[in-house]
This record gives structure tokens, C-alpha cells and sequence, in this order.
């Protein structure tokens, strides 16, 4: 069975509210551009193997194009499929959650509601498994708050999952997924300064192999990149990303994601893998 992942096609994409520090200043957003870098993400993870799911976008939601952060998606041995609504900061973004836990209901997936009260939680910007799914880690700080992480860990911790919570530091690196990508159960790529000192060394501590994105390249989405059968699909490259791919075992495909990132989101945003 290929992986499954879902995405949602770019129709109603556009940059209105600032959000992160990517979205200040005036951003026109090339449509037709937009579109063939949706498309060009679609094939490239096609190529790679993966089966293509889409939710439809839905009007007034111009942020519905990244799947990753409205639900959390797991699997639980004898919960099966599951998943945790998010609460997300931005009201803007607050109505794209519904949409996404009907197309995941519908689907067969458990709904785990956690509690959030006033926190945030926001899906896979900030909570990304370890590639056995033997704990997760989870940023907190700019979107997800420390006590909407820990209520998400009491949660977890009934389905006797580990959550590792990661204080985040830098505003450009405002979600755990531009600064932490899992490349294997061994190697992961952070950006160091996206992180407070002791989440920093937990980090180095549970890590075999730690690889180092420079300021440049995280703050140009190097680190939020998908990994899918022995690829990794990034929006850029540099020699020094490309020599740690290759140490990894890992080939390099670019695909551009320019529209996007003016948004504050690259390729990782833009999916969520499906158990
Ligand atoms: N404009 C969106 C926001 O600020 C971008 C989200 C990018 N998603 C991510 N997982 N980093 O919410």
C-alpha cells in the first residue's frame, strides 16, 4: 500500500493577516504560479511513491492550502487512526479545522478532543513524530503554548506515547516544522537557534546523528522539507544540505515553493501523511 497523503489544491490561497515575520510587507501572490508549484508538489510526491489525497478548499480560508496544521493525525495500536483537532491561534485560521475533521471522520479516523480551554495546539506545524512513532516531539511558543503541549501530552500519555515539548525561540522559526525534520530513526536536521538552551540539548541527547541547517538556510525552508522513500523534496539547495542528504542517503528533489513561502509555509505545511 503507497503512503497517503492529503493536500489541498490552492484556490482561495492568498496573503491577507500577518501571521509569522514572512508575511510582513506587501505579498502579491502570482496565482498561476501558485498553482503549478501546488501541481509540481503533487507529481513530485507521486514520483516518490505516494498516493495523493485532497480535501476541498473551502472559500474565505486562504491558509486551508497547509494540511499539516489544522489536525494532528496518528495511529494507536488498539485506538487505530486517529486524530487531535487543533486550536488555532489566528481566528483566521481557526474556521479551517472543522473541514479537516469532517474529510478525517469520514474517512474512518477517531476523533481524540483534547481539552484546550484558552491554549493553542496547532497540529503538525508543531507536533511531528519520530519516523517509528516511538514519541513525538512538540514546539511550543509562538503558536501551540506550553500548557496546550502539555494537555496534548496528558493525552498522549493514555496511549502511552512520549511527548518531548521543545521551547521555540525564534519568530521566522514561529513552528516546529521549519526547524526539525526527522530524516531517519537516527538523523534529524534542526536549526540550533530556533531553540531554547535545554530544549536544544534534550534534543542532542535523543539523537544518534544531528545535522545543522544554517540561519540561511532555515530561514529558506531547507529544514521543511518532506522526506518520501529515500528522497528529500526541498524548496532550495545549498552544497552543504546537499552533502548532509547524500551522508543520509537521501536525493535531493527540488521543488519551488516561492508563492508559499511568502506565506510563511513550504512544502512540509502544505501535506499530512496519512497512517
Ligand atoms: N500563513 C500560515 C500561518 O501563518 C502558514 C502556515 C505554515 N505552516 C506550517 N506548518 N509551518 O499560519
Amino acid at each position: 500500500m503507497p503512503t497517503q497523503v492529503l493536500l489541498c489544491p490552492p484556490t482561495h490561497f492568498d496573503v491577507i493577516d500577518q501571521k509569522n515575520p514572512y508575511m510582513v510587507g506587501k505579498h502579491s501572490i502570482d496565482r498561476t504560479k501558485a498553482r503549478q508549484q501546488w501541481q509540481a508538489l503533487c507529481s513530485a510526491l507521486q514520483d516518490a511513491g505516494c498516493q495523493v489525497e485532497t480535501i476541498a478548499p473551502a472559500p474565505g480560508h486562504e491558509d486551508m492550502v497547509f494540511a499539516a496544521n489544522q489536525v494532528f493525525v496518528g495511529f494507536h495500536k488498539s485506538l487505530g487512526k486517529f486524530i487531535v483537532p487543533s486550536r488555532m491561534l489566528h481566528p483566521s485560521r481557526q474556521g479551517e479545522v472543522p473541514f479537516y475533521v469532517d474529510w478525517y471522520r469520514g474517512r474512518g479516523f477517531k476523533i481524540v478532543e483534547v481539552d484546550l480551554g484558552d491554549d493553542y495546539l496547532e497540529g503538525h506545524g508543531d507536533l511531528l513524530w519520530h519516523p517509528d512513532c516511538s514519541r513525538i516531539y512538540a514546539g511550543y511558543g509562538f503558536r501551540s503554548t506550553k500548557i496546550g503541549v502539555e494537555k496534548f501530552s496528558r493525552a498522549m500519555s493514555k496511549l502511552e506515547i512520549p511527548v518531548i515539548p521543545l521551547h521555540l525561540v525564534d519568530p521566522y522559526c514561529y513552528h516546529l516544522d521549519t526547524c526539525f525534520c526527522p530524516l531517519s530513526n537516527a538523523a534529524v536536521l534542526i536549526y540550533p537557534g530556533a531553540y531554547a538552551p535545554e530544549s536544544l540539548a534534550a534534543l542532542r541527547s535523543l539523537w544518534e546523528r544531528v545535522h545543522e541547517l544554517t540561519t540561511d538556510e532555515a530561514h529558506k525552508f531547507m529544514g521543511n522539507g518532506i522526506v518520501a522513500n529515500g528522497r528529500y523534496l526541498t524548496p532550495h539547495i545549498t552544497p552543504h544540505l546537499d552533502s548532509i542528504l547524500r551522508q543520509e542517503g537521501l536525493a535531493p528533489v527540488i521543488v519551488e515553493s516561492s508563492e508559499f513561502e511568502k506565506s510563511g509555509g513550504s512544502l512540509f505545511c502544505m501535506k499530512a501523511f496519512l497512517p
